[in-house]
């Protein structure tokens, strides 16, 4: 029997309010707002309470729902204190996994299946992500952790956390769109794995530290930081063009380039691209005009090698976007996953208690084997002494 579904591509697998990708019209939705709408109008906290409530907030919501994200900012001072006990070199991808599910050790009631309980996890896991990530990067480079400070943005803290310097309005206002586009995506490979987790009865802690592990990859949210890498390689704008068409002449991938999806440019990219842009005229750095030359490349080479269209993704630009922000190039996917736990934490909720959709069951895939098969006794097992 041929396998079918590689990948479970196109295959529906459960009902969901949270966001929708229209892939050919290159148009992604929150709770039926679009993404660009969002950018133009909203912050991410009001975006998280959107995701968390299928609802825009009132003035008087919004009020409380940032003091609750703020009153949840502080992770263990335990933990903070273990993670001087880590290697410095460390994957900053592996140490917020482990801490993500860490935390759960400090609450007794995980409430599994208490949706006001989930609710205030997924609002812990949202404001707590950006500290260890933050404190983590203090640590490795030999930094005093800077505390969260209640007077400040969720994405003004973050900067100020990482950096240990308030960020200007127009750069908390850069990286706040950053958190905003990042934040859903429908069913991602990790948004998949939380609520495959999720699908077991499992706490919204182990869910999120599954998706932080799938996020990892550099298929999926890793390929920023492999952006990243690609940059420095390919060194000036010029070399961009000969750079990329050898690496598809070899058959290499262009990280930030290409989508599941899309079948047109995907909508963060263009904003991302003009945030890029900005920061580019703003610090005299080179990074854009190559990211931008490595666009055209691949566009170009694709076309002409295997005839394809190809469009940049949302990783193609936030990386030079991220490194004129001065943040680390391997703090990319960990940035990525801060924002995008808003939409993990959503998934994982609706998961467990969406009454709309069809009450969910426990994932469970069906394999095609194809591993040997030696009769209905099954192979005869052989002592150790006598195997060749
Ligand atoms: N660079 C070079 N070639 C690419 C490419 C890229 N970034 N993305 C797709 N292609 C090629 C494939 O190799 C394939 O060629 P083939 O038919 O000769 O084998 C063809 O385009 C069709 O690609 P396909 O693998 O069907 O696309 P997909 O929709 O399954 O893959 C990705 C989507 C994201 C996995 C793929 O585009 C990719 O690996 N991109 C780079 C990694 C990345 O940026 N990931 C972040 C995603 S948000």
């Amino acid at each position: 029997m041929e396998t079918k579904n590689i990948g479970l591509r196109d295959i529906e697998v459960a009902d969901t309010k949270i966001s929708d990708i229209d892939g050919e019209h290159g148009k992604l939705i929150y709770r039926g707002y679009d993404i660009l709408d969002l950018t133009k109008n909203s912050t991410f906290e009001e975006t998280v309470y959107l995701l968390l409530n299928d609802k825009l907030p009132t003035k008087t919501e919004l009020d409380e729902f940032k003091q609750r994200l703020i009153d949840a900012r502080d992770m263990p001072r335990q933990m903070q204190s273990n993670m001087r006990n880590w290697k410095k070199n460390a994957d900053p991808m592996v140490m917020m996994q482990a801490f993500v599910v860490a935390l759960s050790g400090y609450y007794d009631d995980k409430g599994a299946n208490d949706q006001e309980i989930n609710y205030q996890s997924a609002i812990s896991l949202i404001s707590k992500t950006p500290t260890i990530v933050a404190s983590w990067e203090r640590v490795r480079s030999s930094k005093d952790i800077v505390d969260p400070d209640p007077r400040l943005s969720h994405a003004g803290n973050f900067l100020n956390m990482l950096v240990g310097e308030k960020p200007d309005a127009e750069t908390e206002r850069i990286f706040d769109i950053c958190l905003i586009l990042h934040a859903d995506h429908t069913f991602n490979a990790s948004t998949f794995a939380a609520r495959e987790v999720a699908s077991t009865g499992a706490h919204m802690y182990s869910a999120v530290s599954a998706a932080i592990g799938a996020l990892s990859g550099p298929l999926h949210g890793g390929a920023n930081y492999e952006v990243m890498k690609m940059l420095f390689e390919i060194k000036t704008a010029d070399n961009a063009a000969d750079w990329v068409k050898e690496r598809i002449t070899n058959g290499q991938k262009i990280m930030g380039m290409g989508h599941a999806v899309y079948r047109t440019y995907d909508p963060r990219a263009q904003v991302l691209k003009e945030l890029s842009r900005k920061l580019a005229k703003k610090t005299g750095a080179p990074w854009f005009e190559i990211t931008q030359a490595v666009e055209e490349a691949t566009i170009h080479e694709m076309k002409k090698q295997k005839g394809i269209d190809i469009y940049p993704n949302v990783d193609l630009y936030s990386a030079s976007l991220y490194y004129m922000l001065k943040i680390p190039p391997d703090l990319n996917t960990p940035i990525f996953a801060i924002s995008r736990v808003a939409g993990w934490t959503s998934h994982v909720i609706e998961e467990k208690f969406a009454q709309a959709a069809p009450k969910t069951a426990l994932y469970r895939p069906k394999a095609v084997y194809v591993g040997k098969y030696c009769g209905p006794q099954g192979c005869e097992y052989q002592s150790i002494d006598l195997r060749k």
